[in-house]
């Protein structure tokens, strides 16, 4: 069989009139039935079409002009029923005397000629280029469900060619076919020929992908504050893409050519549902979503702080973090780092007791989630403890400029060194258990303070105290000033180092012929005994007298001896002298033996008594 395929188009697509030239030469009648069969009908021709229908004619045709067609209509109609429009007859055609029925010809070099129907003829066909509609439903993973519309004239078949990753032909007599064994996830290219008398029609086309598996092993294998990684593994068949979306969160969408994916802008420590679909390139179909659920991490806790401190315990408080927490956990950890103490907590606050007195402790709070399966990054914090007070603190020496003083470390816990300190002066910082607290001021009280210092220097431990007071001065150059026989005046200066402090002085003076003593306080470097006894020596010393609490306190005693003014009073001595040389009595020599023997007498009698004696003769 020979065709020879013209087309035209006259318009719109679905208006594509096709020409087919049949070389077998048959009768009219012969040629109609087989384009009417075969094709739509016998050529018909109008002006568009007759110069590319001559165009290639090489002999004589049938047209599908016949002057009694269904009757006596002469000339009037197509065989297609469409009207005559248009003749290009030879000269002198067509011929009236011809037989009552005859059929017309293109001569094979245009012209039309009327010729006796059963003449054997090549002829031209024609058909309307067919354009028919594929649709495709159930699609599933492997397989899918075709239905087109029924071909023109007498289809014997339809032949289904699928190709695509994998290719089959089926054929069918009916307007539907399910295809099956397809790998998911591919795109498919279905096209449904008609076959009429073993011409394939112009196909009916679809493109489909078949829907992709979806992925197996989802899980979500890393979270931050923000972000979740999720990983799964790839299913079979193919798959061009995945769409990961959080459920409620349609902007966080996310769509990964591979097998991980990361999802970010999550808001900390909540859920979130992550769905996970196969794509196919044009997004004309996606796979089963699959699920997994899983936690973010939470945020830092802020402000964290060390609220309160003593030598066992630290209480922390911190602010909650943004976003989602159930709990928390501390951990803190001393001088044995590697023995870690953990608490979960369920406020924004915690105690960490039975503490080690000077100790640093590190200190990591950690927000949880999750039924406190989902932690955060910890927050760090160092603190030490205070350290414990000293004991047996106890005052080794005291001078007029000195305190020396020691105690025994404390019985707990760490600590660095000792503050020692004393109002008013510089405090000494010491790692000994010793310190000599020098240039303080003479006959004072002070109270001694000792504080442990932690390691930081700023952790301090309770003061321990100890009072004493440093040795008082004597007072210096003591000096009657003036005197007479019942008074006598005194001055001293006020001893060094004492300016400021207040002290009194007190004064003992003593005769030792009347055997008197009296004391007296002054509240001044000077003073006046009033009641002593005139003529005879006093010994006065003076002392820095200093009220102690409950204790009077003295200096060094410092002493001189000054003696009253004399009342003048006459004692006269008769003295006998008896003798057997009586010039013996009489002699100087005799004389100053007497006086010199009684000199002495008075002398033991008199201590302390100023006096004078005079020799007088009983004559005067
Ligand atoms: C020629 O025409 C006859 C009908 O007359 C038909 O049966 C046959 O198949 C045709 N042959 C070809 C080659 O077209
Ligand atoms: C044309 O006609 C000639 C003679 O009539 C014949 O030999 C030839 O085969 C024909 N050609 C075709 C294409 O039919
Ligand atoms: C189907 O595709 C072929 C080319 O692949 C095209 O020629 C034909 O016109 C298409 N069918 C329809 C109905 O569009
Ligand atoms: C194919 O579908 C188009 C659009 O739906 C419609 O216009 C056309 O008539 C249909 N063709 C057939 C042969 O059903
Ligand atoms: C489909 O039909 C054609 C023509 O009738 C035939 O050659 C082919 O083997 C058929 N194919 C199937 C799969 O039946
Ligand atoms: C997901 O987790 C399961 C169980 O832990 C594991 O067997 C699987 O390999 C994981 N999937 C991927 C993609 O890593
Ligand atoms: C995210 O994906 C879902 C499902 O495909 C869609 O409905 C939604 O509009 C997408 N959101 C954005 C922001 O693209
Ligand atoms: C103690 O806990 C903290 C915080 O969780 C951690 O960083 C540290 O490594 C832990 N130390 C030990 C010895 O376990
Ligand atoms: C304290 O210092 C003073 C003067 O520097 C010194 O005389 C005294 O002996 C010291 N005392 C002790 C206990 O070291
Ligand atoms: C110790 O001295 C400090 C300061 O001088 C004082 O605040 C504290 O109360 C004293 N403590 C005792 C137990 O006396
Ligand atoms: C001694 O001096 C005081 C004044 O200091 C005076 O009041 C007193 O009268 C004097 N005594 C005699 C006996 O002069
Ligand atoms: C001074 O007198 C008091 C009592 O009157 C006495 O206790 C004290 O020892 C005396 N001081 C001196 C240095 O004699």
């Amino acid at each position: 069989m020979l065709f020879i395929l013209l087309a035209l188009s006259l318009g719109p697509v679905g208006s594509e009139r096709m020409y087919f030239f049949q070389s077998n030469a048959t009768e009219w009648a012969v040629a109609r039935n087989h384009c009417r069969s075969c094709f739509r009908e016998l050529v018909s021709v109008t002006p568009d079409n007759a110069a590319l229908l001559v165009g290639g004619l090489t002999n004589d045709t049938w047209t599908g002009l016949r002057k009694e067609l269904d009757g006596p209509m002469d000339w009037s109609q197509w065989s297609n029923g469409d009207p005559l429009t248009f003749q290009n007859w030879y000269p002198a055609r067509p011929d009236s005397n011809n037989s009552d029925d005859s059929c017309v010809k293109f001569l094979s070099f245009g012209p039309w000629f009327d010729q006796p129907c059963e003449t054997e003829l090549p002829y031209i066909c024609y058909e309307d280029r067919f354009y028919g509609n594929l649709t495709v439903s159930n699609v599933s993973l492997t397989n899918m469900s075709l239905s087109w519309t029924p071909g023109p004239g007498n289809v014997s078949q339809y032949r289904v060619e699928v190709s695509g990753n994998t290719s089959q032909v089926l054929n069918s007599t009916g307007l539907t076919a399910l295809v099956d064994s397809l790998i998911p996830g591919s795109l498919y290219r279905f096209q449904v020929f008609p076959v009429k008398c073993d011409r394939d029609l112009n196909p009916e086309n679809a493109t489909v992908y078949t829907k992709p598996e979806r992925v197996t092993d989802l899980n979500v294998t890393s979270v931050t504050t923000k972000t979740a990684t999720l990983r799964w593994r790839r299913p079979t068949g193919n798959v061009d893409g995945f769409l990961v979306e959080v459920e409620g969160f349609p902007t966080l969408n996310v769509t990964a050519p591979g097998e991980a994916a990361s999802v970010d802008r999550l808001s900390p420590g909540k859920q979130f549902t992550f769905r996970v679909t196969t794509l196919v390139l044009d997004r004309s179909i996606s796979g089963d979503p699959v699920s997994v659920s899983a936690f973010t991490k939470p945020d830092l806790v802020s402000r964290l702080q060390v609220s309160e401190v003593t030598t066992t315990m630290l209480n922390l408080s911190w602010a909650r973090p943004e976003g989602g927490h159930d709990g928390y956990r501390v951990d803190w950890t001393g001088n044995w780092a590697f023995l870690n103490h953990t608490q979960t907590i369920f406020t924004e606050s915690a105690r960490l007791e039975n503490l080690e007195p000077g100790t640093n402790y590190s200190i990591w709070v950690t927000a949880l989630v999750a039924n406190q399966s989902v932690e955060g990054d910890p927050v760090f914090i160092t603190s030490y403890t205070r350290p414990d007070v000293i004991t047996e603190l106890t005052v080794t020496e005291t001078t007029r400029t000195n305190i020396a003083v020691q105690w025994k470390p404390p019985a707990n816990g760490s600590w660095q060194s000792f503050r020692v300190q004393v109002p008013e002066s510089p405090a000494l910082e010491t790692v000994d258990l010793t310190a000599n607290l020098t240039g303080l001021k003479s006959g004072k009280e002070y109270t001694v303070t000792v504080i442990t210092l932690a390691a930081d220097k700023t952790k301090l431990s309770d003061p321990v105290n100890v009072t004493t007071y440093t040795k008082l001065n004597e007072p210096k150059n003591l000096h009657n000033t003036s005197f007479n026989s019942t008074d006598i005046h005194l001055s001293w200066d006020v001893p060094e180092n004492m300016e400021g402090v207040q002290s009194s002085y007190l004064i003992n003076y003593t005769t030792r012929f009347w055997k008197l003593s009296h004391s007296v306080v002054a509240r001044t470097n000077a003073t006046i005994l009033t009641d002593v006894r005139s003529g005879v020596e006093y010994s006065v010393t003076v002392q820095t007298l200093l009220q102690m609490g409950q204790n009077n306190v003295t200096s060094q005693p410092t002493t001189i001896k000054c003696s009253t003014k004399g009342v003048d009073r006459m004692l006269t001595l008769g003295m006998q002298c008896q003798s057997k040389d009586p010039l013996q009595c009489d002699t100087e020599q005799t004389r100053e033996q007497a006086m010199k023997e009684l000199k002495k007498l008075l002398n033991d009698k008199l201590d302390g008594v100023t006096w004078t004696l005079r020799w007088r003769d009983s004559s005067d």
